[in-house]
């Protein structure tokens, strides 16, 4: 979407922000771990960071390993936190996810439906028998958060979102009022209304790309898999509905890249990978976005303020400076794999031009 002439007459030359916190992302692990995490670290303070590895990471030990690995992925982005989420399974011990919160490692819970996504095989299969998980973390104020879309192949894709909400969120919400939920990369209109109309324990992130792209990018002028990521992109009046709650000012929409990196040979295959990989320019993305919507004075509470509050973690005091230099995204990014080779991969808004650019702090390029 480009600019309307009156935003960018209005626009201000530069924009300070505080460090924003990216609450959902992929980092994956080994090599793509490597490149791609200072990509992540070069605008963002603090991770939520996603589970669904190769085996995932259910356990309170297999988290602070990873951990371990992403901060040695990152030797020059020392400040960066990584806060760690435990991929719930059918079998989960509620005892070592509550040993697990209190000693700091996990921030969060993830609930994959099982088989709704990447690597989501392992996820739960049957929400009622994880009662007792979601009653722990309900008394001690885990958060869970939620890959919302039944997998039930009678639901029609782009109705799966809508489809969980009824089926599953609402009565778990209903049964668990004291629990924590971030209904994570929301693409609908009927999320938007499920969180604006529940409490203050629920709330949701959203992508760039959700509020860039509509169900037509993956079909322009032919298949476009770059564009395709779970949830799927909706019809235009859902990414319309996503925008008005991103800069709504509501406290309970932030910002989750959902930046998911696969290799460009498991995105353009016969049966190509869920995910958009927009970590390097995502902070332009969505100042973009709140350009175009003349919000860019609520950008800050979306992107830096909402969602320490909802985790009950501090702000960052730290500062960015957006400037207002129009730059054009690369078609593909070759990014150091930290072990003599580079990982090549294409990034969200690829030969586009986006209208802002975050300004280096001590000297770092961007890939
Ligand atoms: O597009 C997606 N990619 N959605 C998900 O839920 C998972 C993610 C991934 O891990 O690649
Ligand atoms: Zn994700």
């Amino acid at each position: 979407m480009s600019p309307s002439p009156a935003s960018i007459e209005t626009s201000p030359p530069s924009l300070s922000l505080r460090r924003p916190d990216d609450w959902h992302v992929h980092l994956r692990d080994g090599a793509m771990l490597r490149a791609v995490a200072p990509t992540t670290a070069r605008s963002f303070a603090r991770a939520i960071v996603m589970p669904n590895l190769v085996p995932p990471v259910t356990t309170t030990a297999a988290a602070q390993a990873y951990r371990q690995r992403i901060l040695e992925a990152l030797p020059d982005h020392a400040g960066f936190q990584p806060l760690m989420t435990a991929y719930l399974c059918d079998g989960t011990d509620p005892e070592d996810l509550a040993a697990g919160f209190r000693q700091g490692v996990f921030t969060a819970c993830k609930l994959y439906p099982a088989h709704a996504t990447t690597n989501s095989a392992a996820g739960v299969s049957d929400l009622a028998r994880l009662e007792p998980v979601f009653a722990t973390m309900e008394s001690i104020g885990m958060p869970l958060l939620v890959h919302g879309e039944v997998t039930d192949a009678c639901v029609d894709i782009f109705d799966r979102e809508a489809v969980f909400l009824e089926r599953h969120l609402d009565p778990l919400v209903r049964r668990h009022p004291g629990l924590k939920v971030v209904l994570e990369h929301i693409t609908t209109e009927q999320s938007v209304a499920f969180v604006e109309g529940a409490g203050a324990s629920v709330a949701a992130t959203i992508t760039p790309h959700h509020l860039h792209i509509n169900r037509n990018a993956m079909f322009r002028g032919g298949l476009r898999p770059d564009f395709y990521c779970l949830p799927v992109a909706k019809r235009e009046r859902h990414r319309l509905a996503l925008r008005r709650a991103a800069v709504s000012g509501r406290p309970c929409f932030f910002l989750g890249t959902d930046s998911a990196p696969h290799a460009r040979a498991a995105k353009e295959s016969a049966c190509g990978c869920a995910g958009i990989f927009n970590a390097p320019w995502a902070i332009e993305s969505y100042a973009q976005v709140f350009e175009e919507e003349q919000a860019l004075e609520r950008l800050q509470g979306f992107a830096s303020e909402h969602g320490p509050r909802f985790y009950g973690l501090p702000q960052n005091e730290e500062q960015i400076r957006l400037v207002r230099e129009p730059q054009r995204i690369p078609e593909l990014v070759r990014l150091d794999d930290g072990a003599g080779g580079t990982v090549a991969l294409v990034p969200f808004h690829a030969g586009d031009i986006l209208n802002w650019r975050l300004e280096a702090s001590g000297g770092e390029d961007r890939p």
